[in-house]
């Protein structure tokens, strides 16, 4: 009973930042994502008789995030009412110290793996309901290319589905890494704070016509209003956090200068605008043709650790490379 998948993780264009139920990890809004393919997880799983405990390994060590791991294990256990012990290693195609978020592309992998080695049969739905319980961005990261995450008040409402495939439109993510510190507070913290913010009911409202309008523009690839709205739209979720209470700081002085030199970029006619979740780094969209020269651009600034470039992704899939 062993079984390995990749997912990939995904970028939100419209983000997700609240809950209304924190344990079923329901949302209090849709919201819509892009998977990036190279920003991957592995992850095999096996349950069986001879192993004696349970083991989480991540990147060759013994994962910090073990008892979540298990959490989630322990939900597909449930379902297949089985009671073994398992073993689940895993590992990124980035670095782990690189300050990317990687529990969507990791409970996403760890679900598909999971369900296969437990030998229960799920739909696309019911596994991307199922990935959203281990973190709610992994519920996007199961279904291929643009995805939108529906907002519900019950668990078996509340799944991804594809809106347009991988291939649909050919436009890049580059990943500008400014910081590889571990964040303060995760996001799962943050998120309770959300809430406290004066114009959090004002988002919510919304988002409705603000998911309508994005998928309008992957539609007709309308990149320039594509790349207005995903940079109001981190900036509007950054407002947010930083009118929480406590507030809720996530950039650091390199995330504004990067703001401030894409703008000028812009003014000379490069077509690239950035999103950022919680956290300093930023994501920055261009279509294809640009990539060279943006990416270049990134490389000659020493505010920019490392970057990385991404296209839009298939979904989670399993794979006959065994990690063990
Ligand atoms: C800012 O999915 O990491 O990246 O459900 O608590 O695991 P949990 O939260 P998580 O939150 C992601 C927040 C975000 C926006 C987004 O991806 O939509």
């Amino acid at each position: 009973m062993k079984a390995t998948a990749i997912a990939p993780s995904n970028i939100a264009l419209v983000k997700y930042w609240g809950k209304k139920d924190e344990i079923l990890r329901l949302p209090q809004n849709s919201s819509f994502s892009v998977n990036l393919d190279n920003l991957i997880t592995q992850t095999t799983v096996e349950f069986s008789d001879d192993l004696r405990d349970d083991e989480v390994i991540f990147n060759g060590q013994e994962s910090k995030n073990k008892e979540r791991v298990l959490n989630h294990i322990g939900r597909i256990r449930q379902i297949a009412g089985i009671k073994t012990k398992t073993k689940v290693v895993t590992s990124n195609n980035f670095p782990a110290a690189a300050g990317i978020a990687s529990s969507a592309s990791g409970f996403a992998a760890l679900t598909l793996a999971g369900a296969a080695a437990a030998k229960i049969n799920l739909s696309e739905k019911e596994l991307s309901v199922l990935a959203r319980q281990g973190s709610g961005s992994a519920c996007r990261s199961i279904p291929p290319g643009f995805v939108e995450w529906f907002a519900a008040d019950k668990s078996e409402d509340s799944y991804a589905v594809s809106r347009f495939s991988a291939r649909h439109w050919d436009i890049c993510d580059i990943v500008a890494i400014v910081s590889n510190e571990k964040k303060d507070v995760p996001s799962t913290a943050g998120q309770k704070l959300a809430q406290t913010s004066p114009f959090f009911k004002t988002r919510i409202a919304n988002i409705p016509q603000k998911i309508e309008k994005i998928k309008n523009c992957v539609a007709e690839k309308n990149f320039r209003l594509f790349g207005e709205l995903i940079e109001s739209e981190a900036m509007e979720l950054h407002a947010i956090m930083l009118t929480s209470t406590p507030p809720l700081v996530y950039w650091n002085p390199e995330t504004v200068k990067l703001i401030k030199f894409i703008e000028n970029w812009r003014r000379q006619g490069l077509a690239a605008y950035c999103t950022i979740d919680a956290g300093p780094n930023l994501h920055i969209f261009t279509e294809s043709q640009n990539a060279k020269i943006l990416a270049e651009n990134l490389a000659s600034l020493s505010e920019v650790k490392q970057t990385i470039i991404n296209r839009p992704a298939e979904g989670a899939k399993l794979s006959d490379r065994h990690l063990f």
